[in-house]
């Protein structure tokens, strides 16, 4: 069956029909946390759906390579691993991992494991590598709409600033024109993105990203446009639908707007006023239907004025702004944003952390956060592997910001920043690193013995693990 016919069954069916064709299987989302395990994978583990769901492959799974493939984004087939299961028993299992994409980015991880004893051969049968792409192209809609609720709702926040943008939002909804959103980063924008789409009458289509930093300026007009058969050398035979045709009746998301080649600028003000493309090496005109929503980072104003961008595209995309305001102009949201991510994070990480203290709350409303909402999750997330069942004092973070990798607030406010603990904490880590590469070696690899060795837990052994690169 074609994978166009395959588009018409719902996804569940599609799941469904995978799963009857293979053994264990998992998949997981983009950060390598599982989003699905089907029932032969529970009955292997005994571990349920339940039990793992938003929880890292990498804290169950010993010796896992979805990270690594999230990373490479490549195929790995017929790799051995010894499956941790519930009782603590290892079961060895040959596993093959399969990237998948949507729209070019990658959305997360698909693996499938057969137990070492009974198979040798790992190829994937056709017919279930043509449900996988199917399965691939329906992902990002399973994620978007297995949580029916306001999209209003994933925007957390209740000063004056963020109500009006919530306003704002929901008027952009409303209407078909152009959408300009401006924000540092970390600050919300895809998030934002998203809930105009969704609360939009175009809902029930495609939101297509595009990152413009992200894709060769060469390639960039064919992901646009698309392009027909021997338009080009190294084209496909098949040709290939651009960005605003797939996004046709619904939104086309165009991240870093700043990053648009001057050259490719004409031509999208083109589409912009036309509503209207063609493939490359086609003259046949195609009339579009898509919303466009473009964000930056760095106000492209400044980029009009020093002659980095057109000014004529910029007003033609500028038709309805919406400002993210950085968290240190809403701090009273941080508090909010706090028990939010605590509460997201412990069922992630598995953790069961009881809250935060006051006075660490105080001090992180003092910090002005220039990674903004992004930063403060990832400082949460380091926090709570230090604390792990505890609750969160300030002296879990106070690493954070003695260490000279991160950013250090001008705020006078924070006072426990001081060159000399900068240094500490660099030496400190350097010995850690080395601490823990000398034990890997000892136990050559093995990273159960590892942990019981250093007297950890393994979980924290895979943290340690990454923070410092290691894995
Ligand atoms: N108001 C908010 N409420 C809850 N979560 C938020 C909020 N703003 C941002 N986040 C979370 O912070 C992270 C970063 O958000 P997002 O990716 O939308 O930022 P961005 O502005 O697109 O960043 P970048 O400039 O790096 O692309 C995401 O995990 C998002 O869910
Ligand atoms: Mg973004």
């Amino acid at each position: 069956m074609a994978i166009r016919e395959l588009d018409k069954i719902p996804t569940k069916a599609l799941m469904a029909r995978i799963t009857a064709e293979l053994e264990g299987l998992i998949v997981t989302d983009a950060d390598g946390r599982y989003i699905y395990v089907n029932h032969r994978w529970s009955s292997l583990t005994g571990y349920t759906l339940d039990q793992v769901k938003g929880r890292y492959v990498r804290d169950i799974v010993r010796n896992s390579r979805v990270d690594e493939v999230l990373k490479s984004q490549k195929f790995v087939s017929g790799d051995a691993v010894l499956l941790n299961i519930c009782t603590n028993e290892e079961v060895p299992v040959y596993c093959s991992y399969t990237p998948l994409f949507h729209d070019g980015e990658i959305e997360g991880c698909f693996v499938y494991m057969i137990p070492k004893s009974e198979h040798t051969s790992m190829t994937i049968p056709p017919n279930v590598v043509t449900l996988m792409e199917a399965l691939n192209q329906q992902l990002l809609m399973v994620q978007s709409h297995s949580t029916a609720v306001n999209p209003l709702d994933h925007i957390i926040g209740t000063s004056p600033e963020i109500l009006k943008m919530k306003h704002e939002i929901v008027c952009a909804a409303r209407s078909s024109s152009t959408v300009y959103i401006e924000g540092e980063t970390g600050s919300g924008k895809e998030l934002v993105a998203h809930a105009i789409h969704e609360l939009s009458p175009r809902q029930n289509h495609r939101l297509v990203k595009v990152n413009c930093a992200a894709i060769p300026l060469e390639l960039l007009e064919s992901e646009f446009f698309g392009y027909v058969d021997g338009a080009f050398t190294g084209a496909r035979r098949s040709g290939q639908v651009g960005k605003f045709e797939i996004a046709n009746g619904g939104s086309l998301f165009l991240d870093e707007i700043s990053q648009m080649p001057l050259t490719l600028q004409p031509k999208l003000l083109r589409v912009l006023q036309e509503r209207e493309i063609e493939r490359i090496g086609s003259s046949t005109i195609i009339p579009i239907d898509t919303r466009i929503i473009s964000a930056t980072n760095v106000p492209l104003e400044q980029l009009v004025q020093k002659c980095k961008f057109r000014s004529d595209l910029y007003y033609r995309l500028n038709v309805i702004r919406i400002r993210i305001p950085p968290l240190r102009e809403r701090r009273e949201d941080i508090p909010m944003l706090i028990d939010h991510l605590i509460k997201k994070l412990n069922f992630q990480l598995n953790l069961q952390i009881p809250g935060i203290t006051p006075e660490a709350v105080k001090r992180l409303m003092e910090y002005d956060w220039p990674g903004n909402v992004r930063e403060l999750q990832n400082v949460l997330e380091r926090a709570m592997n230090l604390a792990w069942f505890e609750m969160l004092e300030w002296k879990y973070f106070s690493d954070y910001f003695n260490h000279p990798m991160y950013p250090i607030s001008e705020s006078p406010a924070v006072p426990a920043i001081l060159p000399e603990s900068s240094t500490l904490r660099r030496r400190t880590g350097a010995a850690e690193r080395d601490i823990l590469i000398q034990t890997l070696q000892e136990c050559q690899g093995n990273k159960a013995l590892a942990a019981r060795k250093l007297g950890i837990s393994r979980t924290i052994l895979y943290r340690k693990l990454h923070i410092y690169d290691l894995i």
